[in-house]
């Protein structure tokens, strides 16, 4: 297969219908974060019986087209002794890897922060690709104030993220494009309307500078939401708030927009994916790459516990079903109960 049907194969499966993608690549410090909120103290063998109960549920493949995994998972196998990769694949699930090395306050910058990781990436995605990965995810964090992001920490911070796409790319890798702007703060949705768009103008600039092909990456952003301090807005609000922003910013050449949940409620992430996709055609597929809100009622009913892993699953299946429903406009808040 040559590089360029390998990238379009696995944008087309990653975006099929009815699917999208979880997000399972919490670094060490963030899973032990979560981990903590339901009672669990983080190992390496506690982490490896977590991913191995949820990626094992029955059917997960009816509504996840991808999993993003953190490098240590990518290594380890399951409780059935499969390499993880391979028990993604072995449902259908295509599985990916998160490459940044996380993010560092921006010199001259204060209150901005700057994602790092390139150095050696090359090297680090021909060995993920062995093992099994075939898209990647790099995450660039914008905060919002009255006065940030700066200038300099938007430039320097869509740069990284394009010459990430377009190592990626040369390598057979689909690049996940994730410009998030933080929900924290008292903003309102206005200004994170303001940020977003500047952001995404930046960010695509440097992925045409970059000649990243956007047919063939993925765009994982946040939605236009008012800062989490703030009354929450309705579904209808964020939706149209969002795609007024994204319809001005973002290429149509670009096949799919993945949302990331952001600190939104499982049931929100859901309303609002699917508050999107009732309102009409548009340039791209709308869907999800969602880590707390598909996850955390799994890990609440988890709780460390392997008796609860049957329970766990099946919360984490209703997610992964509801969000499937938000895909093409289908969800309903009475399908909660
Ligand atoms: P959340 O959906 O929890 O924001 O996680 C998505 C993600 O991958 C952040 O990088």
């Amino acid at each position: 297969m040559t590089i360029q049907e390998e990238l379009n194969d696995t944008v087309r499966e990653l975006l099929q219908p009815g699917k999208g993608i979880l997000a399972a690549d919490e670094s060490h410090p963030t899973i032990a974060k979560r981990f903590k909120a339901v009672g669990v103290e983080s190992s390496e063998e506690k982490r490896r019986e977590y991913r191995s109960l949820i990626f094992s549920a029955s059917g997960l493949g009816e509504f996840i087209s991808g999993v993003i995994l953190f490098e240590e998972t990518l290594s380890q196998n399951s409780l059935d002794n499969l390499p993880m990769p391979k028990l993604l694949a072995s449902k259908g699930i295509v599985p990916g890897i998160k490459v940044d090395k996380g993010k560092q306050p921006l010199i001259n910058a204060p209150g901005d922060e700057i994602t790092v990781g390139l150095d050696g990436l090359e090297d680090r995605l021909e060995i993920y690709k062995h093992q099994g990965a075939r898209f990647a995810k790099w995450r660039d964090v914008f905060h919002i104030s009255g006065t940030l992001p700066s200038r300099q920490a938007v430039e320097a911070n869509a740069e990284v993220l394009a010459r990430y796409a377009a190592i990626c790319q040369s390598l057979g890798i689909v690049p996940i494009v994730e410009p998030e702007v933080l929900i924290d703060g008292d903003h309102t949705m206005e200004r994170t309307a303001e940020v977003s768009e500047s952001v995404l103008r930046e960010v695509f600039h440097a992925l045409y500078r970059h000649k990243v092909e956007l047919k063939q990456m993925i765009l994982k952003p946040s939605m236009v939401t008012p800062g989490k301090e703030n009354p929450k807005a309705t579904p209808e609000e964020v939706a149209r708030a969002t795609l007024d922003v994204f319809r001005r910013a973002v290429p149509a050449a670009v096949p799919g927009i993945c949302f990331l949940s952001g600190g939104q409620t499982p049931e929100e992430a859901t309303a609002n994916l699917n508050a999107m996709n009732s309102m009409g055609a548009q340039p791209w597929e709308l869907s999800f790459s969602y880590g707390r809100a598909l996850q955390e009622p799994a890990q609440k009913a988890w709780a460390g516990e392997p008796d609860n892993g049957s329970d766990a699953q099946a919360a984490l299946l209703k997610r992964a079903r509801l969000n499937g429903a938000a895909r093409s406009g289908n969800y309903r808040p009475e399908m909660e109960d």
